[in-house]
């Protein structure tokens, strides 16, 4: 049995866990945007894994619905990228299985990022502390080389690299051994200065607007220097979070302003204010479009798992030959 290995493959996961914001924004979904214009890119939602903290189906309903306007309005051609939802693919939880059993329990007792959510709270159901080898699975069930990530994945990922060499060690060289790309952001600010996540509370969304945006940037935390003093533009949130949206020339200009005193900082938030609803402007209109028309964005996710369906099909009948079985009824 043969196989077509491309070169070079992408290959994304997002957690449909709630409103995309501009954490988000700038350290993963702009990267997973930029990415899909260089190489063949499979970008899903992973809603079998949002099944570890969320035990809600209209939420995960209505969350899997709002990744998949917010890519498709932030710029992601679905002509260009494979766009799919991650359970439109069943066979990748039969890989996960047959990964758990040449994998060593040890290898997940190191996973930090499971000892994390539990120390946040999150129930330690099986399903968490086996969900690195389920995202093993999303990886290598497309044989994807590049896997772009934020920094708590990375860990994943070499398991991943793990879990690719027990297999082909002991089975038989199926699977490419996956890198990781890292996010370029990796810590856009919150509302209170600390990390922006869902879990803070402090967080803009991306598709905020009107009085809601604008009363999120206006309590954005500074420190309480006089308007006629200068201020320390490094230090401050909103310089480092306009920033994000600002050319240098702009940037120098709004840094000159700090220094020279007189400005305050309910100005600087203006400014903030006006970049964001300028950089997301298109992306909101498209997203009201899409939001109109369901059947086509549930057209472009069904489009995108008979792709990624397909390919994980081929994999699986290898796999499954290579262990002792085989795809007896053909399916
Ligand atoms: P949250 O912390 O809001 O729950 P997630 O953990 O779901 O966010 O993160 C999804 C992706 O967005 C990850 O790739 C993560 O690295 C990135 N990300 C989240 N928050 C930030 C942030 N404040 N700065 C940079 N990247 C972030
Ligand atoms: N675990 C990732 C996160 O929480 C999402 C994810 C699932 C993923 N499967 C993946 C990311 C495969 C990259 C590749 O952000």
């Amino acid at each position: 049995m043969s196989i077509n290995q491309p070169k070079k493959r992408i290959l994304s996961g997002v957690q449909p866990s709630g409103k995309l914001h501009l954490g988000n924004y700038f350290g993963a979904v702009r990267q997973h945007i930029e990415l899909h214009h260089s190489a063949e890119c499979f970008l899903f939602i992973a809603d079998y894994h949002s099944l570890t903290t969320i035990h809600d189906a209209k939420t995960l309903r209505e969350n899997t619905s709002d990744v998949a306007l917010d890519y498709l309005a932030l710029g992601l051609n679905p002509e260009k990228a494979i766009f799919f939802r991650q359970s439109d693919v069943p066979e990748v939880t039969e890989l996960a299985w047959i990964f758990s059993t040449v994998t060593n329990m040890g290898l997940l007792e190191r996973a930090v990022s499971f000892k994390e959510k539990i120390e946040k709270g999150i129930d330690a159901s099986v399903g968490l502390f086996y969900y690195p080898i389920l995202m093993a699975a999303d990886i290598l069930i497309y044989r994807s080389t590049l896997v772009p990530v934020g920094k708590d994945q990375i860990q994943h990922v070499e398991m991943t690299q793990d879990i690719a060499g027990k297999f082909n060690r002991t089975y038989a060289n199926i699977f490419p051994i996956p890198e990781y790309k890292l996010d370029k952001e990796s810590k856009v600010p919150g509302i209170d200065g600390q990390k922006m996540s869902k879990s803070y509370g402090n967080t803009i969304e991306i598709f905020a607007e009107g009085k809601a945006l604008e009363k999120k940037v206006m309590s954005i935390v500074t420190d309480s220097t006089p308007v006629a003093d200068p201020k320390d533009h490094q230090k401050c949130n909103v310089y480092t979070l306009y920033s994000l949206f600002a050319s240098e020339e702009e940037k120098k200009q709004l840094a000159e302003k700090y220094q020279a005193g007189g400005m305050g900082y309910g100005e600087a938030k203006k400014s903030l204010l006006a970049k964001i609803n300028t950089y997301f402007e298109t992306a909101r209109i498209k997203r009201k479009e899409l939001a109109a028309n369901p059947g086509v964005v549930e057209e472009i996710l069904r489009d995108g798992a008979r792709k990624a369906r397909a390919e994980a099909r081929a994999t699986i009948d290898l796999v499954r030959d290579a262990v002792g079985m085989k795809n007896y009824l053909n399916a």
